[in-house]
This record gives structure tokens, sequence and C-alpha cells, in this order.
């Protein structure tokens, strides 16, 4: 079993945008299952809380939550600084925040395109900015850099043909993956390894909670739709997605970096269909 005691997690995003397991949320709890202590923010108070109330009832008791607007540079390094107060190092970056808005060139408002980039892409600039030197001074001082893990989407991979088109997500999110391997080449030879994963469509309460809102369907619907769409013929939750990010955060990923770990259920490597060859 993977084990983090000793090390420090940083979780951005670390709530969940409704009661449950969202991927941020589920991460932070698996890091402090395995031993890690974990400083979380999310601009949402109450989500922070619910991740707060969990590890309360499982008995994590090296836990610290902070409200910040991770698109603020100078919230992040308030969070920054104060997670370093408070366990004295940070060993592990995970940038889980992110969402999509809809929209073509034509149809989507400038604001909703900054917002996404901000959203997407700036928020694990940011971290990263503020990280950064923190892992790169352990390097030095002790020889332990750190991990950072980013988190990014397959909406910046395939598109589908006539359907919901989100052109800002898939730019910032394939930007993520970008930014990703230029930083972990940058930061190879300084101790910390820099990994991305790109999640599939999964069960998490972003699902029932903003998706049925922007498609205008049914919860029951939109999950058959999107469990039919799969491969493996059903939806992840937010337990892949942690299990994932545990394992790039973990020193059994010690030689990996700059790579994209896919958890989607066989989604980007699908055709769709099957064209049966007509018979001799
Ligand atoms: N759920 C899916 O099906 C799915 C699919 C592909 C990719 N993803 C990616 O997974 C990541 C997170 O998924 P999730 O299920 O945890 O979503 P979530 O919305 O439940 O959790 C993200 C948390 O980030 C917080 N947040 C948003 N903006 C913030 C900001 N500026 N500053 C601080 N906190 C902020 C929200 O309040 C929320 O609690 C995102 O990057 C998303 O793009 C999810």
């Amino acid at each position: 079993m993977l084990d983090l005691t000793g090390k420090v997690a940083f979780v951005a995003g670390a709530g969940s945008v409704a009661e449950g397991w969202g991927n941020g949320r589920a991460t932070a709890v698996l890091l402090a299952r395995r031993g890690a202590k974990v400083f979380g923010t999310d601009f949402s108070g109450e989500a922070l809380a619910g991740t707060g109330t969990i590890m309360e009832q499982e008995g994590h008791k090296h836990w610290a939550g902070r409200v910040a607007d991770m698109t603020a540079s100078d919230k992040v390094k308030q969070a920054v600084d104060e997670c370093l107060e408070r366990f004295g190092r940070i060993d592990i970056l995970v940038n889980n925040i992110g969402g999509s808005a809809p929209g073509d060139p034509v149809s989507m408002s400038v604001e909703d395109w900054d917002g996404q980039m901000d959203r997407n892409l700036k928020t694990s600039f940011l971290g990263c900015k503020h990280v950064l030197p923190v892992m790169e001074r352990q390097f030095e001082e002790e020889g332990k850099g750190g991990a950072i893990v980013n988190v990014s989407s397959i909406g910046s991979m395939t598109f589908h043909v006539g359907g919901r088109v989100h052109v800002a997500y898939a730019a910032s999110k394939a930007g993520l993956e970008a930014f990703s391997r230029a930083t972990a080449i940058a930061y190879v030879r300084k101790g910390i390894r820099v990994n991305t994963v790109v999640v599939g469509m999964m069960h998490t309460p972003l699902v029932g909670h903003r998706l049925t809102k922007q498609l205008d369907a049914g919860a029951d619907d939109l999950v058959a739709k999107r469990n039919a769409m799969i491969p493996m013929g059903r939806m992840g939750d937010a337990w892949d997605v942690a299990n994932a990010v545990v394992f790039l955060s973990s020193d059994e990923a010690g030689y990996i970096t700059a790579t994209q770990l896919v958890v989607d259920g066989g989604v980007t490597a699908a055709r769709p269909g099957v064209i049966e060859a007509p018979s001799a």
C-alpha cells in the first residue's frame, strides 16, 4: 500500500460542488488515509467544511483548511504560508480546481472565456508559482523536492460531433497539460516531479449539480447516457481519480514525470460504433 506518512499535501479545491465525493474531496481524504498531513483550500467555506467533517469523523488529526480564491495570487501565497506555518513543509501539491462552461468562439462571451482560463489554468499556475520555491528549497536543504499533480480532463482531447461545445474548457485543459510538461522539465533536476491526471466522465456530484442544469436534462437520464458512452459501460467515480493522484504523488511514482495518466474507462481510445465488414 502507498505510504505517505511524514508527507504534507496541499490540495487546491479540496471541497466538493455538492454533498458527496468530488475528486478534490476524495483526493484530500485518500491522502490523509495514506498518512499525509493535508492542507486544503476552497473558495466555498461550506464545501471545505464538508471535507473537514469527514476528516474529523475518520480521525485524521493533521488536517487544516483555508477559504481562498485560488485565482488570486496573494490569496494563494497566504494559503501556502499558512500551510508552512502549520505543517512546516509541502511535499505534494494537487491542483484540482476546474470546471467547464459551454460555448463556441462566437457564442461564448469574453468574460466566460477569461473565467475558464482563470479557473482551469491560472489556478494551477498560481499553485505552482507559490509552491515550487518551497519544494526547491527542500531539495537544496535535504535532497527531497516534491510531487505536483494537476487535474485535467479528456475534454482537452476528444470532442462530440454535433454535441455540446466547450472550446475554452478544451483549450484551458490542453494548456494545463502543456504547462505541466514544460514545468516538469524546467524542474526535472530539482527533485520535483510534475504530472497530470486526465479525467474521463466521472459520476461525481458535479454531474447532478452542474451538468443537469447546463444540459437541461434529468439526472437519471444523464447518468444512463454517460454510462452508455463508455467502453467499460459505466462512469468512474472520484476514487478512481483520487487513486491516480495519490499514486503519482507517492515515492512509488519516483521515476514518472512530465506525463499524463488518463483515467477514463477507455473512452479516448475507442472509436464510435462498430462497422461490420461485408461478408464475401
Ligand atoms: N467530475 C467529472 O466528471 C470531471 C471530468 C473531467 C475532469 N474533471 C476535473 O476534475 C476536477 C475537479 O472535479 P471535482 O469533481 O472535484 O469538482 P468540484 O467542483 O466538486 O470540486 C472543485 C472544488 O473547487 C472549488 N473551487 C472552484 N473554483 C475555485 C477557486 N477559484 N478557488 C478555490 N476553490 C475553487 C469548488 O468550490 C469545489 O469545491 C476539475 O479540474 C475538473 O475539470 C471532472
